[in-house]
């Protein structure tokens, strides 16, 4: 446990990892470039949204373990391994932007010490591990490091449990100690899990499901999956990709639903129930968005062109899931007609529940679309009201509660499934609105219960 460790880049995967190792007893350093952040940080909170996290960060500061910085002069000469979890944003030909990729690498070069580990957590196209070994090589011939592709599989809402509950651990490279260092260092977080009294944590609700813990209790070592550099890097983007490809797949299908009387939910619970499918993933609904499947689909797409190889099937997929958003705004007009003028509330636009992170939020599209249809918006969310500002039109009334919103508009809609609109007892919408159509955009409302308060309703594929 004596290591020091740097994390390069404070997003979801590097404030996430950085706030559990030191709590674990590590010395962390978190790097980044934004002093905004290292300063909200440094106050033992984090800067986004995520359940239990700001716990984790509070008591990595308190107990100097968690040292937020922006220098690397200060953080990589002392430590024994270095994530680097920048972002790779995509550029507007779809390929991603891996600037920050080989700055993170440049610090290595620079001012790491002898036979330091730089695990690149990142996700990056197949082929960047065997540049950025070369970038470093070329800038500082004298060190000896080793390069692993660890690819990072949290998703935004549930980041501190995906953390701790490692349900797989790819590491891939050639160098079998570097790879062993490593293996270690998530060893201790799955040993860290299993010591944690769950109930006294703060993001504890996500440890259970039903009344029953779900703590991981395959042994870590048939959890840890050890391959080639390019086959860890390829892993997490087709792992993404596939899931984007259900999601369409069951948006597709919903839509034959709505042709013919069937029921999506229930097609895709028939379907599921096959465990060589699985039912994960196969909600339909208004599609899906954030800073990974888009991302990660387009620089499948990209880096296979690079291959001559056309990914037909993701291409399919991506179109489907554009779609969406005018095949919800056509349903709509079935039922209202002409919205010019209509008073729609929508209810969620982070891209999904659980985070503040609205990137390539489905909710803000549909929203900007039915603006563009000369719609009249109100609109809230629990936690994305400040971030869904920045690209929301300026039009849209934010109100601050579900009741605000709800208040004389013609048809609600759920466009993000956060249990507080799905807890919400829709008998007193009936009184505030002036319309009566709930647009359940992601099906997870009771909809014969809403029929018989009166309601129009409409799903996607229901
Ligand atoms: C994803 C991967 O799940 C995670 O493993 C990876 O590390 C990062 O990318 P994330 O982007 O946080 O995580 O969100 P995820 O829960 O996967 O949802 C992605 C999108 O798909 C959301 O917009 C969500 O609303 C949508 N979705 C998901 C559906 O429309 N239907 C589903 O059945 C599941």
């Amino acid at each position: 446990m004596s290591k020091t460790i740097s994390i390069v880049g404070t997003g979801y995967v590097g404030l996430t990892t950085a706030a559990i190792l030191s709590n674990i007893g590590y010395k962390v350093y978190t790097i980044d470039v934004d002093q905004k952040k290292i300063d909200t940080i440094k106050s033992g909170k984090s800067f986004f949204y995520e359940d239990g996290l700001d716990d984790f960060v509070k008591k990595g500061i308190d107990s100097g373990n968690l040292i937020p910085t922006l220098s690397y002069e200060e953080s990589i000469p002392t430590s024994d391994i270095v994530f680097s979890c920048v972002g790779t944003p995509d550029r507007e030909d779809g390929s991603p932007n891996l600037d920050y990729i080989f700055s993170a690498a440049q610090s290595v070069a620079q001012y790491a010490k002898q036979n330091i580990i730089f695990v690149q957590k990142s996700t990056v196209p197949v082929g960047t591990g065997r540049k950025v070994i070369e970038f470093i090589k070329n800038k500082n011939h004298d060190l000896q490091f080793s390069y692993i592709s660890n690819p990072e599989f949290l998703a935004e809402g549930s980041a501190v449990f995906d953390t701790l509950n490692i349900d797989r651990l790819v590491i891939g490279g050639d160098n079998t100690e570097a790879l062993e260092e490593v293996q270690k260092v998530f060893e201790t977080v799955d040993t860290f899990v299993k010591s944690l009294d769950t109930t006294k944590f703060a993001g504890y609700a996500a440890f259970y499901k039903s009344g029953k813990e779900v703590i991981n209790s395959t042994p870590f070592i048939e959890r840890v999956i050890r391959t080639n550099l390019e086959s860890a890097e390829l892993i997490k983007v087709t792992a993404n990709a596939f899931l984007a490809l259900k999601i369409s797949f069951a948006n597709s299908i919903a839509k034959l639903c709505d042709e013919t009387n069937a029921d999506v939910n229930e097609v895709m619970h028939g379907v599921g129930a096959d465990h060589r499918i699985g039912k994960a993933f196969l909600y339909a609904g208004l599609g899906w968005g954030g800073g990974c499947f888009p991302k990660d689909v387009s620089g499948l797409v990209n880096v296979a062109k690079n291959y001559d190889i056309e990914m037909d099937i993701m291409n399919a997929a991506v179109d489907a899931n554009d779609s969406m958003i005018d095949y919800m705004i056509h349903k709509m007009e079935s039922l209202l007609g002409n919205l010019e003028g209509k008073k729609i509330a929508v209810l969620g636009l982070s891209f999904k529940p659980g985070t503040s992170d609205v990137r390539k939020s489905q909710s803000i599209k549909l929203a900007n679309k039915l603006v563009y249809k000369k719609a009249h918006l109100s609109a809230f969310d629990p936690q994305a009201m400040e971030e869904a500002q920045k690209t929301l039109d300026v039009s849209v009334s934010l109100k601050e509660n579900i009741n605000d919103t709800i208040k004389d508009a013609d048809a609600v809609i759920i466009a993000t499934e956060w249990k507080e609109f799905l807890n919400y007892n829709w008998s007193d919408a009936k009184s505030l609105m002036s319309g009566k159509l709930i647009v359940d955009a992601r099906n997870r409302l009771n909809k014969k219960e809403l029929k018989n308060l009166g309601f129009d309703y409409i799903g996607i594929g229901r």
